[in-house]
């Protein structure tokens, strides 16, 4: 099997049961995302798309001991005879992509997983992992109730996905921003008319 399959299967097992808009999907999008802006951007194809695969294996948000899951995801991939400085280029790559670290990336790389992930977040796939997300923690869709209102997924879009356009890191990723940022726009307006009635 090639490192990218094992790879595969290891994130397949870790987070085929997940509902919170964290599934095994998620990894594959931001793997081949970061695969693709890698090749147009002259990084490292492997290391991005590996990185791409791993980059929530040790989020805080999905595991209860981060230096624990950082470190089993090290020997599995020594294990599958992934090379020390891939190893620590892909670690490297992948140690500031959280968006609530608030951290740029050293490496292109790492950079490029970060957009990808950001990617992931905004248009389409973004609104519909923002209800799951939401629905996971009983959060309401959206509400006019200060208390609730600040905790609704409606209010997700203006404190952070709105934003993401402006955070990417590279050139291609800025390009593919701009397409699913309009997208969420044009979703919000939308939803808020149907939400008024005024249409
Ligand atoms: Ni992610």
């Amino acid at each position: 099997m090639d490192h990218i399959s094992a790879i595969q299967s290891y994130v397949y097992n870790k987070f085929a049961k997940d509902g919170s808009g964290h599934d095994y999907y998620h990894m594959r999008r931001v793997a081949l995302l970061a695969g693709r802006i890698a090749k147009l951007e002259d990084a490292e194809v492997f290391v991005t798309e590996a990185a791409g695969w791993l980059h929530d294996v040790d989020d805080r948000k999905l595991t209860d001991s981060p230096e624990e899951a950082r470190k089993e995801r090290d020997e599995f991939l020594e294990g599958i005879g992934v090379d020390y400085s891939t190893r620590k280029a892909i670690g490297v790559a992948i140690q500031d992509v959280s968006f609530s670290k608030g951290n740029t990336p050293i490496t292109i790389e790492g950079k490029i997983v970060q957009d990808a992930d950001r990617l992931d977040a905004i248009g389409a796939i973004g609104i519909a992992r923002t209800f799951a997300y939401g629905g996971s923690k009983g959060r309401p869709l959206h509400s006019e109730l200060s208390g609730e209102k600040e905790l609704a997924s409606i209010q997700h879009f203006y404190d952070k996905l709105l934003l993401l356009k402006d955070k990417m890191n590279t050139e291609t990723a800025k390009m593919m921003a701009e397409e699913r940022h309009n997208f969420m726009e044009l979703f919000l307006h939308r939803f808020l008319q149907e939400w008024n009635i005024d249409y």
